[in-house]
């Protein structure tokens, strides 16, 4: 693989001990995927945030001890638990401890405590056409599909490389002919009306997922008025049910104004039509053992922006949960900010409602509460929850959320309404 002079001196320890095993790592990622060069990244979201074992702490705490410094702006995901209101959260001594060792390590090397999932709602968002270096699934496919950014799908550790050098091998996503996509998922005819319920975006981004798997994939049939967090839930969805790097909405997204550019002028080698029995089927399959009534209600997988606390705010319309019934949402420090001086948080929270920020909605401490069973209108928190925490769990909309918490009993509505 070519490099420059400065990934020369970096590889050979010139400039330090930890840029020397970062630029060894990537080199050979690179010489695995057979990267012709190394090139520089503007940008990472690091996404080695979250305490899942000793190695990682070790990892961050032995390059910071190196002397590694983040050579470009590094934005942090989620840690495992809220960094701020952890009594709150009942996080056991160890967990707690062993986060602040990653958030110290981390500071250290300079990164920006931004501490989120949903990295494209704030902070530095990268535009079209950057190199960038990101991890979290839902944020990678998110800034490639949407923004038109360009990264690989970073796992840990060679994010904090990345991060380390601002350098990356010149592979997959970041090559232009790997862009294009091979695929096309076709919507059926459904009812103008199911786009304005927002379960239908995540719904298809998990169904887009398991079909799409690894390929790049056009998908046609979403109308122009798309939002944001609509974007964000499709993201998300269809990088839990498959390996998802990009995606594009034709007429939507950047890199997709038409099918034939979508295509690169090509033609795809397999279409498949998604039906309204596929999307009832997916929802059936977000159910995930007995749910008779949850006793968990959380939110905000990934983070929810202040338009989402907005719309919940409207549903509570002041009123209580129920007692016996925990109602959570994770998000970012600068949007609980944001909705604290709109005096929003205060409305929320006077319905009985813990907002939590820079943690993990799948990584609450399990052993502090007893919880049965979980209610999310996530569709990644719901295709995650079971496996990763055994906890029993159902998705629906954000409305059925709301009503299951207020009135004690499940409440789950139609899409076809
Ligand atoms: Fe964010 Fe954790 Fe969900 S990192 S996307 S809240 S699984």
């Amino acid at each position: 693989m070519h490099l420059n002079e400065t990934a020369k001196h970096m590889l050979t320890g010139k400039k330090g001990r930890a840029c020397e095993l970062a630029m060894n790592i990537l080199g050979e990622l690179g010489d695995l995927y057979g990267a012709e060069r190394m090139i520089a990244v503007s940008q990472v979201h690091i996404d080695m945030t979250l305490y899942m074992v000793d190695a990682g702490v070790e990892f961050a705490e032995r390059m910071a001890d190196w002397g590694g410094q983040f050579a470009v702006p590094a934005q942090l995901n989620p840690a495992s638990i809220d960094l701020i209101h952890h009594e709150k959260m009942r996080v056991p001594t160890e967990l707690l401890e062993n986060s602040r060792r990653l958030e110290s390590a981390f500071l250290k090397m300079g990164a920006i405590p931004t501490w989120t999932c949903a990295p494209y709602q704030q902070g530095l968002i990268p535009s079209f056409g950057d190199q960038v270096a990101w991890g979290e699934s839902n944020a990678v496919a998110f800034v490639n599909s949407v923004i038109g950014a360009r990264t690989e799908r970073y796992a840990d550790l060679t994010d904090v490389c990345a991060a380390i050098t601002g350098m990356v091998p010149e592979l997959g996503l970041h090559l232009a002919e790997n862009r294009k996509a091979e695929i096309l998922l076709r919507i059926a005819d459904l009812p103008a009306q199911t786009f304005n319920d927002s379960r239908i975006y995540p719904l298809l981004g998990f169904i887009f997922g398991e079909m799409a798997g690894d390929r790049v994939a056009g998908i046609e049939g979403i109308p122009g008025q798309v939002t944001e967090d609509n974007l964000k839930s499709f993201s998300a969805a269809a990088a839990s049910s498959g390996a998802v790097g990009l995606f594009h909405m034709i007429g939507v997204t950047p890199e997709a104004p038409d099918i034939k550019t979508c295509f690169r002028n090509g033609k795809p080698q397999d279409t498949v039509v998604i039906t309204r029995e596929m999307i009832d089927s997916a929802e059936t399959r977000l159910i995930q053992g007995a749910c008779p009534m949850p006793d968990l209600i959380t939110l905000g997988c990934p983070h929810y922006s202040v338009e989402e606390f907005i719309r919940l705010e409207k549903y509570l319309d002041s009123r209580k949960i129920k007692s016996g019934i925990e109602f959570w949402v994770f998000t970012s420090r600068k949007t609980y900010d944001a909705i604290k001086k709109k005096n929003l948080l205060e409305r929320i929270e006077r319905s009985g409602v813990k907002i939590f920020t820079d943690g993990c909605s799948l990584q609450y401490p399990k052993e502090s509460w007893n919880f049965t069973c979980a209610m999310s209108d996530s569709v990644k928190y719901a295709n995650y929850c079971f496996s990763q925490t055994g906890l029993n769990v159902l998705f629906s909309g954000t409305r059925d959320c709301v009503e299951t918490a207020i009135s004690g009993e499940l409440r789950i509505s139609s899409l076809w309404k």
